[in-house]
């Protein structure tokens, strides 16, 4: 049985070239989408793949796209969804279940089980309860390793990552420290890149954020990571990425007297970038990215929300694979 609670666990998947794989499968149901699921309409769809499957979406902290695009995709692939998109409200956490307790029981009614949590580690403790799969849909600042994926889904679109000439110079501006998307994005990136910014607006930042960006990469060789919280030098950087990856505030993850600098990604910075490059932000965007850098060629992010449908897909497909 496979957990997804972590990119590290991409390590365990045990056939090489699973993300490969996995993307070839994304792009192909991508084209598939565009061409009308096959001109059938999607109830019609012959490939069933998943049909007989049910999946349970348990969620303690709001979702818009992880959770939605996840019961998409089990229903374009013929399974079945239940679930609760405010399990802290209405399921018996609310009584004071332990997380451990919740999954074990709800692993006795599904084949499959995404979950987002309050607290990093609880998808972890959930895995090691639960009798069936486990996806990590985020887990407090810790991880949101399905993003990762849908992020560098879109990067491989746009660089071919399998055939790279030279590695990536990647920034990312925001929230870097409590932004759990980032987390995961960076590991995973780590293969491909040769430099990574962090610029983290002053307020930001948190006492162990700077070990945590350079112990981040401490395992990848060949990235050089340049930390710093003031955005000064925000023109220079973005003059030389490939990707610049934006985060809104994590202001519930930050305590009630942090006062956060805001940063703005205008119009301006967004032309200076190379040609080729892209604007990516997991979405929802706040201040941060005004709606006038959507006219920018570069700026790929409402695309980004909508690849995660079919990298999903292929997910539930390869999790659910071959278990009876
Ligand atoms: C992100 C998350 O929940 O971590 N959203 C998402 O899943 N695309 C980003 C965020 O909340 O800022």
């Amino acid at each position: 049985m496979q957990h997804f609670t972590s990119v590290d666990d991409l390590s365990s998947f045990k056939e090489p070239g699973f993300i490969d794989r996995l993307f070839r499968r994304a792009a192909h149901l991508k084209d598939f989408r565009k061409s009308g699921w096959g001109r059938t309409g999607w109830n019609a769809w012959p490939q069933k793949t998943l049909e007989g499957r049910l999946l349970i979406t348990d969620f303690y902290e709001p979702s818009t796209r992880t959770r939605l695009s996840f019961e998409a995709a089990m229903n374009y692939c013929g399974g079945r969804v239940i679930g609760t998109e405010n399990a802290a409200e209405f399921s018996s956490a609310k009584k004071g279940e332990s997380i451990a307790d919740n999954f074990r029981v709800i692993s006795g009614y599904a084949d499959i089980i995404v979950g987002r949590f309050r607290h990093e580690g609880e998808a972890k403790m959930a895995a090691e309860a639960s009798l069936v799969p486990v996806i990590n849909g985020g887990d407090g600042k810790g991880e949101h390793p399905t993003q990762a994926l849908i992020d560098l889904f879109i990067i491989n679109e746009r660089f071919d990552l399998m055939g790279l000439r030279r590695p990536l110079v990647v920034t990312f501006i925001g929230d870097n420290y409590h932004s759990r998307t980032v987390h995961s994005l960076a590991k995973l990136l780590s293969m491909y890149t040769k430099h990574i910014f962090y610029l983290t607006p002053m307020g930001m930042q948190d006492d162990d954020s700077r070990f945590w960006e350079v112990s981040q990469h401490k395992k990848y060789a060949n990235t050089e990571v340049e930390a710093t919280h003031f955005v000064r030098s925000v023109e220079k950087n973005v003059m030389e990425s490939d990707v610049v990856y934006i985060t809104r505030a994590q202001t519930e993850r930050h305590d009630a007297t942090t006062r956060v600098l805001p940063f703005v990604f205008s119009p301006e910075i967004a032309d200076k970038m190379p040609e080729r490059s892209l604007i990516l932000h997991p979405l929802p965007r706040n201040a941060e990215l005004p709606e006038e850098v959507d006219k920018n060629p570069r700026a790929a992010y409402f695309e980004q929300a909508h690849n995660g449908l079919f990298v999903r897909m292929a997910l539930l497909e390869e999790l659910l694979k071959g278990m009876t």
